[in-house]
């Protein structure tokens, strides 16, 4: 039995994707409420409005998670419903929604695990002096991590302090496709860095409270290889591995930026944001990594005279043999075994929570009325039996949590990528289990693929 028996199985939601009910119970406006509803910016101009209603339909939705008899949920707590201006007193009514929530998960034997940034930052802290790189934001997301801290800390079972710092500071801040919409480098360096020393803040912040519940921080992490097997392809590889991997890892494990990459920024942009101390503070002692993982890198060097923006260039070279989800990103499962274990080489063995893993597929409800996702259930399969293989190379991994429990509102992409192993019919917002969903029950039954 590879996988230890108090394993988590579970699935994962982040608040924006799925509450919808924007403005009820006091809740602020957030940067991807801005966001969506500027004209260009999401699929059809989609919005996060209604989303999945899981607002209105959080028990239910519950009751299917327990249905599918998984024994973890990952949430997220929307800071805007928290604090609707980003600072001062809390929203009594927001934080009734996760309590109760949190209260029946327990209940139900599902163990909560909270994610307190899941990318919807209220605009007030946006507007003034520009969110995640105004420096004061550490101050206030430790202010707002003590009050959620305080108001569920006697049922979550595991905290996560930030989702995928590096979508929030490169998707967010630079390629411009994700709220804030910005295309500066400097803004993604500065968010990056605000994002590490908040992180610390809010470990040190919880240490405080006294609690005792496992707490870490989740990044998507992706295993990177040359395109080809030559020097400047490897050397492009090691850098492009410091910008997405290390430049989050090596912060939050050894307090410290990764040297390669620090230099090259340091010589283009100065990095005057960076005071003595922030990288010691940003590397707290934490309980597990959470790992986001879909997909690997490969990335090349830059033709002499190529315009490129940093010293290596994503690849746009596809392999017929590899498959490709309804994202277009590759299937391919054994390089998640590289990461897991790379993550114990060289960081210490840490506990290791899945946060995320899943992949969108071109879902349709069948003449039978069901979803039949053969192709999401091979997924699940080839990364689970990867999660199996690192476990037996001694990797401590402890939980899953299958992206996600429906489909919704997935980013700029809007409504028109489907994620979920439950469906859901938008217009009449009915949830129909796809095929995976009992797919994956069983697995979660046998505690393992059997
Ligand atoms: C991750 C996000 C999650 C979801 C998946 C598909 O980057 O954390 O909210 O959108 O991708």
């Amino acid at each position: 039995m590879p996988f230890p028996p108090d394993f988590a199985w579970g699935t994962a939601t982040a608040s924006y994707q799925i509450e919808g009910a924007i403005e009820e119970d006091g809740r602020g406006r957030s940067i991807w409420d801005t966001f969506s509803h500027t004209p260009g910016k999401t699929a059809n101009g989609d919005t996060g409005d209604v989303a999945c209603d899981h607002y209105h339909r959080w028990a239910d939705d519950l009751d299917l998670i327990a249905s599918y008899g998984l024994n973890a949920y990952r949430f997220s707590v929307a800071w805007p419903r928290i604090q609707p201006s980003g600072r001062g007193p809390a929203n009594q009514k927001g934080i009734d929604f996760y309590r109760r929530l949190v209260d029946r998960l327990v209940e139900k034997g599902i163990r909560p695990a909270a994610t307190l940034y899941h990318w919807d930052l209220p605009q007030a802290l946006q507007d003034d002096g520009g969110g995640w790189q105004n420096r004061e934001i550490v101050d206030r997301f430790a202010e707002y991590a003590a009050i959620v801290y305080e108001a569920l800390g006697d049922g979550v079972a595991w905290w996560i302090t930030h989702n995928e710092p590096w979508c929030v500071a490169a998707v967010g801040h630079r390629m411009g496709v994700h709220a804030p919409g910005l295309r500066d480098i400097v803004a993604e360096l500065r968010t990056a860095h605000h994002l590490l020393l908040s992180h610390g803040r809010a470990v040190e912040a919880y240490r405080a409270s006294g609690r005792t519940a496992p707490i870490g921080i989740t990044l998507n992490l992706s295993p990177t290889y040359p395109e080809r097997e030559s020097d400047a392809d490897r050397a492009a590889a090691r850098l492009s591995d410091a910008y997405t991997n290390r430049w989050y890892l090596d912060p939050v494990f050894r307090g410290e930026y990764p040297a390669d990459l620090l230099e090259v920024f340091t010589a283009r942009h100065g990095l005057d944001w960076v005071r003595d101390g922030d990288l010691a503070a940003a590397r707290q002692p934490i309980d597990f990594l959470g790992v986001n993982y879909y997909n690997r890198s490969v990335v090349r060097a830059p033709e002499p005279g190529e315009a490129a923006e940093f010293p290596w260039v994503v690849s746009s070279r596809r392999s017929p043999d590899i498959p490709l989800s309804a994202m277009g990103w590759e299937i391919t499962p054994e390089t998640f075994t590289d990461l897991l274990v790379r993550l114990k080489d060289d960081y210490g063995s840490p506990p290791i929570l899945i946060t995320e893993n899943g992949a969108a597929m071109d879902d349709d409800v069948s003449a039978d009325g069901e979803v039949h996702d053969p192709r999401r259930v091979e997924f699940y399969r080839g990364h689970l039996a990867a999660i199996e293989e690192a476990i037996g190379h001694g990797v401590d991994v402890r939980g899953y949590f299958a992206w996600s429990l429906m489909d919704n509102f997935e980013w700029g992409e809007g409504y028109t990528r489907r994620f979920g192993i439950t469906y859901v019919d938008y217009p009449t917002q009915r949830r129909i289990p796809k095929d995976s969903a009992r797919w994956y029950a069983e697995v979660a039954r046998r505690n393992g693929l059997g």
